[in-house]
């Protein structure tokens, strides 16, 4: 058995802690979260774990990455249940600060954006959003200073976001990118999922269905991208409850909008629906 992960808030305790590792030669992983863990985040401590003999997860619902009216306030904070979890994947270290350690005087004057990446689907929907992800990202980067750094591929922009941010800077650390874990009825797991019950929970299931009728449609042999977006979207509207925020086919590393997929061209299809109280997002490679 490992043992139970330690659990520390400054950053000073985080160097020292990796700074004792390295001593003993081991390889550094990182896996930032927002807490609230569920089985998609406990894989990616595992897929860390397998490459790296340390792991850091960080829990920190970062501020500067909420929208004024979202959800900051009311998002889920679990953090004995998150370390539980941190602990099944193998991970070593739980790194868990108040907003004072990461923003001690409140603001910083120094942010990473960019652009391009950032004010495209979810980023024209939550403006400032990728900013908050990117700065924050960056900062941990620093903090433990890692060899590779893992991410869910169920956030497909912002890995698009991280991985352009961290090439552009020069930061020495390998972003590894692990598949979407899902329930069983395809729902991909977020921890905004708690958000939704009953009706709305069933109705959630629309997105993966949507990503299914894609991946049918060009399987199929379509090539047109928009006839593509158009399957997206009466598969969504078909559902009542569910209000489409975006449904769109795009390059998988650009993610401008694309006119043709095949396999010559692979795109990625990228879904934000709202359901009920919860804003969901999903996504999927076509072809697969
Ligand atoms: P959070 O939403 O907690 O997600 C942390 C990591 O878990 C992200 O890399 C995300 O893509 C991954 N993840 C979430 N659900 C997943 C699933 N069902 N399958 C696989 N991976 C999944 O993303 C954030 O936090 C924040 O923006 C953060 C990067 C920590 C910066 O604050």
């Amino acid at each position: 058995m490992t043992p139970r992960p330690a659990v520390v808030e400054t950053i000073a305790a985080v160097r020292s802690a990796v700074r004792d590792a390295r001593r003993t030669g081991a390889r550094v992983g990182f896996v930032p979260t927002m807490g609230a863990l569920h089985e998609g985040h406990v894989a990616l401590v595992r897929e860390c774990r397998r490459h790296a003999d340390f792991v850091v997860v960080s829990i920190f619902v970062n501020p500067s990455q909420f929208g004024p009216h979202e959800d900051f306030e009311r998002y889920p904070r679990t953090l004995e249940d998150d370390v539980r979890r941190c602990h099944d994947g193998g991970a070593a270290l739980v790194f868990a600060p108040p907003v004072s350690e990461i923003y001690p005087t409140g603001k910083i004057a120094t942010y990473v954006e960019v652009p391009g990446l950032s004010d495209v689907l979810e980023g024209a929907s939550r403006p400032g959003h990728f900013r908050g992800v990117a700065t924050v990202v960056m900062k941990l980067l620093q903090i433990v200073q890692p060899d590779l750094a893992c991410f869910g591929e169920k956030d497909y922009q912002q890995l698009q976001v991280i991985r352009r941010a961290v090439a552009d800077l020069d930061v020495p650390v390998a972003i590894h990118a692990v598949p979407t874990v899902r329930e069983p009825d395809g729902l991909a797991m977020s921890s905004r999922n708690r958000y939704l019950a009953g009706d709305d929970r069933r109705a959630a299931t629309i997105l993966h269905k949507a990503l299914q009728a894609a991946v049918q449609t060009v399987a199929s042999g379509e090539r047109s991208a928009d006839r593509v977006r158009q399957v997206l979207r009466e598969t969504i509207e078909s559902q009542q409850s569910a209000v489409i925020d975006y449904a769109e086919v795009a390059d998988p590393v650009t993610l401008a909008p694309v006119r043709q997929v095949d396999a010559a061209h692979p795109a990625i299809a990228l879904l934000a629906v709202r359901v009920g109280p919860a804003r969901l997002i999903d996504n999927r490679l076509l072809p697969e």
